[in-house]
């Protein structure tokens, strides 16, 4: 079985009403404006989207921050980049990143939950996370870590009830379907002091989880760089990197007989 996994396109633009100057979404519009469009380029995901569309894997994973402040054309411009994988017949799993989840601005809000039901095709909804989707040879467990924060931190919470949801899931000791994990923010954080604004609170119970193998493999993005921390079975994190700003995504294949994941990085 293969899947596919790409992260943090990052598309932007600028303030698309007044009120964007006295919430968050001036940070947001600042840094794109001077920082993320030159360093950001979304070509990169047209390039991705048809290598995706050429390859057919059975799964598309995309784990959050199409935009950079969370506003409804930056989603639209994005999306209209993704539509083709979006109507395509590959099963396609989005769940937002905490630049999705910008600001408690109500068109901001339904921004991004229409953005959930429309690439989901309706399989799920925002107010539907998390849940389990049973594609192909493995269970993904999707849920949301992302949530408006205040102005200086870009925090990630794994609130109690995605975390009972994620033990309740993984609680059978004996599996013959690998559970995949699919979040934005990484589970493992390997400098909490030195990332304190950029972290994810609540994970220790899924920590556990992965170092139990109960939990298989973790997708996400939030950290631009690619990495891979996972053992000679595969299993562990994978961050596929931005694809739009380290032109990188991972082809993950899971060999059921042999009950192991291998990963390759696609250069786009
Ligand atoms: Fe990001
Ligand atoms: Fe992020």
């Amino acid at each position: 079985m293969k899947i596919i996994h790409f992260s943090d396109p990052h598309g932007g633009g600028p303030a698309e009403d007044w009120m964007a100057y006295f919430d968050k979404r001036w940070v947001g519009v600042f840094n794109y404006r001077f920082r993320r469009r030159f360093r950001h380029d979304l070509s990169k995901l047209q390039t991705a989207v048809e290598y995706i569309l050429d390859v057919k894997p059975d799964a598309a994973v995309c784990t959050g921050d199409l935009t950079s402040a969370g506003q409804p054309g930056e989603f639209a411009r994005v999306i209209e980049i993704l539509k083709p994988l979006r109507n395509s017949k590959i099963p396609f799993i989005y769940t937002p990143g905490n630049h999705d989840c910008y600001v408690t601005r109500p068109q901001c809000v339904k921004a991004v939950k229409d953005a959930v039901e429309y690439l989901s095709h309706g399989v799920y909804t925002f107010e539907g996370m998390p849940l389990k989707l049973e594609v192909g040879e493995v269970d993904f467990l999707v849920v949301n870590t992302s949530a408006p924060s205040n102005l200086l931190c870009s925090w990630g919470f794994l609130t109690a009830e995605n975390r009972d949801f994620i033990v309740k899931n993984c609680a059978e000791d004996n599996h013959e379907r690998p559970r995949i994990l699919v979040t934005h923010y990484p589970m493992i954080e390997e400098h909490p002091v030195l990332r304190v604004r950029h972290r994810l609170f609540g994970q220790k119970e899924v920590l556990k989880l992965m170092k139990n193998k109960q939990l298989d493999l973790v997708l996400c993005g939030h950290v631009h760089k690619p990495s891979l921390r996972v053992d000679e079975q595969g299993r562990g994190e994978c961050i596929s990197g931005s694809v739009t700003r380290n032109g990188t995504m991972m082809e993950i294949e899971y060999e059921k007989a042999a009950r192991k994941f291998s990963f390759r990085t696609i250069g786009v």
